[in-house]
């Protein structure tokens, strides 16, 4: 295939150049420190002032936005291409933004070759659950259709590492029992069109590593939650439905109670089981799996969890527990599509990514999530709290 900009191999060089560096620094390199700097700058290819770019599509959304800082912090530059349909300018905080669609690949042509990109992190997508089940086009077109497109432009390019922002909604519940951790060759049985889009994006990397030496991890996120603990950025979803922050608004704000969707699931105490995973943790992982030293061809899946479950009910009090006064809440009615526990067996990428969560204890989560709640910087309304007085300041 013609290309239309040179990044071919740069990627393998640099990685190669890193070992080489690492040998080096290991027998005892003995430069002066100015001109080790110079090396180091040059064998890690920040001889032009910064890093190595990486396209972070999706990069003003939640996740994204924690990895571009992740990245940023690691010395690359993180390259944010987002059309803002449910991210944030305010979010992009670690370097350029670019406006545009992943369903235009002559754009992204041209922001690949104008940034000398040398790796993608492809986090755009559409994730809500219930919308997929109401839109199923939407979502075949947004999270599979654009992802061909940037496949394509990536191929057209010579980009050759890719990773892709994949999901637990793959599993669904399958002939699993409720207490079961979830490897990567568990049944694939999506309970949503959502998961059932985010399966055929994986198979479709696959083929493409096969054919064209693609290199690509699908990190397949369990329950992504929490925010930076420096609170510049966090969750800010509209509408939010996720458990945590509608939780913390129970307890402080004046916003709606919480309904727990279903008693009467098999698990301990009849509410579903997730598997919270802190953002920050995941946005680590998502660094070494931009690193790792996977050979072309390699199509890699790996979950990202902590392997232990959380009842709804064990989150509404953690949360209590945080935020030292009450969260008001009822049971409701199952929601349709939840699967009753989802919980990773994460053995395979500590493996294989050196990785492993290490922010993800629900009080440390709920922490974090609530400082961001309590002030976002940005979201709907940038949702300030007014919150509600503690039951012993009532006269
Ligand atoms: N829940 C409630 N009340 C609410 C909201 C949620 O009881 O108001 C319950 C849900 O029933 C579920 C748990 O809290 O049991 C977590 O629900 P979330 O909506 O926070 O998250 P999900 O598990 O539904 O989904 C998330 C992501 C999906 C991803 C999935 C993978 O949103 O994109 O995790 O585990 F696929």
């Amino acid at each position: 295939m013609q290309r239309d900009c040179d990044q071919r191999d740069r990627w393998g060089q640099s990685a190669h150049n890193l070992g080489l560096l690492r040998t080096r620094l290991k027998q005892g390199l003995g430069l002066p420190a100015r001109e080790l700097d110079a090396t180091l700058r040059i064998y890690c290819g920040m001889d032009q002032g910064r890093g190595p770019a990486v396209l972070v599509t999706g990069g003003a959304g939640y996740i994204g936005a924690h990895t571009a800082k992740a990245l940023h912090s690691r010395g690359y530059t993180p390259v944010v291409y987002d059309n803002l349909s449910s991210g944030f300018r305010a979010a992009v905080q670690w370097g350029p933004l670019v406006e545009g669609d992943v369903a235009d690949e002559e754009r992204l042509v041209g922001v690949i070759g104008a940034h000398r990109v040398q790796a993608v992190i492809h986090f755009a997508g559409l994730i809500e659950v219930g919308r997929s089940v109401a839109n199923p086009d939407l979502f075949w077109q947004v999270n599979v259709a654009a992802t061909c497109s940037l496949l394509t432009a990536m191929r057209r390019c010579g980009v050759g590492r890719l990773v892709f922002s994949s999901s637990a909604a793959v599993y669904g519940q399958g002939g699993r029992g409720p207490m079961e951790t979830i490897a990567e060759d568990a049944e694939k049985a999506p309970a949503s069109p959502y998961g059932d889009t985010k399966h055929a994006a994986e198979w479709m990397i696959a083929a493409q590593c096969r054919a064209y030496g693609l290199t690509a991890v699908a990190l397949r996120y369990f329950n992504a939650a929490g925010a930076d603990p420096g609170g510049a950025i966090g969750e800010a979803h509209e509408p939010e439905t996720h458990l945590i922050p509608l939780a913390i608004s129970a307890a402080l704000g004046d916003g709606k109670p919480l309904t727990v969707f279903g008693q009467d699931f098999d698990t301990p105490d009849g509410t579903c089981l997730r598997d919270y995973i802190h953002v920050t943790d995941l946005a680590a992982a998502h660094l070494a799996a931009v690193e790792a030293p996977f050979a072309p061809g390699v199509f890699e899946p790996l979950n990202l969890g902590t392997g232990h479950g959380r009842s709804v009910l064990e989150v509404v009090k953690a949360v209590e527990r945080v935020a030292g006064r009450p969260a008001r809440y009822s049971i409701g009615p199952r929601r349709e599509g939840d699967p009753p526990s989802l919980v990773a067996n994460p053995a395979r990428a500590e493996k294989l990514l050196g990785w492993r969560a290490a922010h993800s204890s629900l009080d440390e989560i709920v922490a974090d999530a609530m400082r961001w709640e309590r002030g976002p910087r940005y979201g709907a309304g940038a949702r300030q709290f007014r919150v509600r007085p503690r039951p012993s300041e009532v006269a």
